[in-house]
């Protein structure tokens, strides 16, 4: 709506630009007009979107999955039952850093909090500026860092992390990670493999879940062991749970 002096004026609707563009021929009117009506539109459907996001996290990530397909990877978040067993799968006694990387709208956040993991010792990696925004407001206690998990060494090491009463970076005892490492191109994926497997602490685990059920896991080509793998049917699509550590690392 547009206010002229004191009076209210109802913007012409979508349709009746296109009707006056149609009217119109194909004069530069007539293409000035259906540009209009395609700026309405489409400013129409981007406040539709921005309101369905505000009401749904699923609608954000839908909106980031059309923005980046190749970025998120699946078509909607993790099962609460996978999220569930990814967190049950975490040491809430351990002192140190459970590093989540690729948090997109929070589930396995959230699931990993209702564990016991406090917020404080809780880190949450996230590409997409829009998500990482919705975690900071869905965990105002936790550290939100956006930007590429390959960069995880580099923020453990410069302070960005919660550190300890020493000042001194807490180590990371456990990455859970739901990044889509197999559509996530091979110099990209490499960055991320070596990162992950040098700042996970000697005994630390690392938590992976992905929709291929078979075959080794990505982090093997780092050099990380895998101790245990199990599957979760309730998912869409049907996920497998694998757990790595070091070479040696006792699996808990
Ligand atoms: C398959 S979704 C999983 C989201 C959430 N953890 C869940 O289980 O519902 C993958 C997430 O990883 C994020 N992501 C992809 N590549 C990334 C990267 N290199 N660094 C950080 N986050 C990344 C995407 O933006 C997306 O939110």
């Amino acid at each position: 709506m547009r206010l002229q002096s004191n009076r209210v004026v109802r913007a012409p609707g979508v349709r009746a630009l296109a009707r006056l563009a149609r009217r119109d021929g194909t004069g530069a009117a007539g293409t000035a007009l259906a540009a209009r009506a395609a700026r309405v539109g489409v400013d129409r459907m981007r406040r539709a979107v921005d309101l369905a996001v505000a009401r749904s996290p699923q609608s954000l990530f839908l909106r980031e999955l059309v923005a980046q397909p190749g970025t998120v990877g699946a078509i909607c978040a993790s099962s609460p039952r996978l999220a569930a067993r990814m967190a049950a799968l975490v040491d809430a006694q351990q002192p140190g850093l459970v590093v989540e990387l690729g948090g997109g709208t929070g589930v396995i956040t959230a699931a990993l909090l209702a564990h016991g993991i406090a917020p404080a010792r809780l880190v949450v990696v996230e590409q997409s500026a829009a998500l990482a925004d919705h975690l900071r407001r869905r965990f105002p206690g936790v550290c939100v860092l956006q930007g590429d998990a390959a960069d995880i060494g580099h923020w453990h090491a410069s302070g960005h992390m919660p550190a300890g009463a020493d000042g001194l970076p807490l180590p990371v005892d456990t990455i859970v990670s739901g990044l889509p490492l197999l559509s996530i191109p091979q110099p990209a994926r490499q960055r991320i493999l070596r990162a992950g497997a040098h700042v996970l602490a000697p005994h630390g685990r690392l938590l992976q879940f992905t929709y291929a059920l078979r075959g080794a896991s990505p982090w093997q080509t780092a050099g990380l062991h895998r101790q245990h793998s199990e599957r979760v049917l309730a998912n869409l699509p049907p996920a497998r749970i694998d757990q790595l550590g070091h070479p040696g690392a006792v699996a808990r």
